[in-house]
């Protein structure tokens, strides 16, 4: 039976969030350099947000570059900005046939302006569309995130919009980047790395985790599905006993 058949509709996560590992040693093995693996990367990306779109996922966050990453040599991060500004401008179409709609989180306002104005043009454009939601991960970091939020709600509780008593975890959602999107259901990441490496320390307090050896650029619609498998296996408890859940 093909893969994809198993995978029981009901119970879809509603929000799944990779982090697309392993591009580097790819081009290594290749005895190619890594933008060569970057750009093969692009490939894994647009079969992995089909899936989602296909199969019924509602909200699909990509991990594409790290406020860390900031650290790696200029002609990568050169490397890594220009393949951001064409992918974009290569995938609307796919983007608009499948009805997908595209949003980013992180600290967008450090991008070059290129990639900047090129993703808000994405943005805008795609912004009716319901079937999906892609969120790619852009400069970000969970730390900074955190901490952008924590001076967006000390500066309402400075001017009595929110008073300090009433914080809760509702009100930290509605200022964090992610304020939009459910919690992370399912987290997967390539490449055989098992570490979360600064992405969404909150919102994945209860997701399941899923790693697998496979490089991002090798990744393909199949692994997915695997992937899903997988996670509809597992038994989310949230706390509470089996039994409870039954
Ligand atoms: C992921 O692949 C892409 C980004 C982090 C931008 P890497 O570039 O980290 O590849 P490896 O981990 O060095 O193999
Ligand atoms: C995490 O991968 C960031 C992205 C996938 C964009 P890295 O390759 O940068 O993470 P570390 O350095 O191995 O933790
Ligand atoms: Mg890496």
């Amino acid at each position: 039976m093909e893969l994809k058949n198993s995978i029981l509709k009901k119970r879809l996560p509603k929000h799944i969030a990779i982090i697309m590992d392993g591009n580097g040693r790819w081009a290594k093995q290749q005895g190619m350099i890594r933008a060569f693996g970057h750009e093969n990367g692009t490939k894994s990306v647009k079969q992995t947000v089909e899936a989602c779109a296909e199969l019924g996922v509602e909200n699909l966050t990509l991990y594409a570059f790290s406020t860390e990453n900031w650290n790696r040599p200029k002609l990568e991060v050169q490397t890594l900005m220009k393949l951001l500004v064409s992918s974009l401008k290569k995938e609307i179409k796919t983007l608009q046939e499948n009805n997908i709609k595209l949003s980013a989180i992180g600290s967008l306002g450090t991008l070059p302006k290129k990639v900047h104005n090129e993703l808000f043009q994405v943005i805008e454009s795609t912004k009716h569309n319901s079937r999906m939601t892609l969120t790619l991960a852009l400069s970000y970091g969970s730390r900074e995130e955190i901490i952008n939020t924590v001076k967006e709600i000390s500066i309402k509780v400075k001017n009595n919009i929110i008073s300090a008593e009433n914080i809760d975890e509702s009100i930290i959602n509605e200022h964090l980047y992610t304020q939009n999107l459910p919690d992370v259901d399912l987290l997967i990441r390539t490449s055989g790395e098992q570490r979360i490496s600064n992405f969404l320390l909150w919102q994945i307090a209860y997701a399941e985790l899923y790693f697998t050896s496979v490089l991002w650029p090798d990744f393909t619609k199949q692994h997915l599905y695997e992937a899903i498998i997988e996670y509809q296996k597992r038994e989310r408890r949230f706390g509470k006993t089996s039994e409870q859940l039954s």
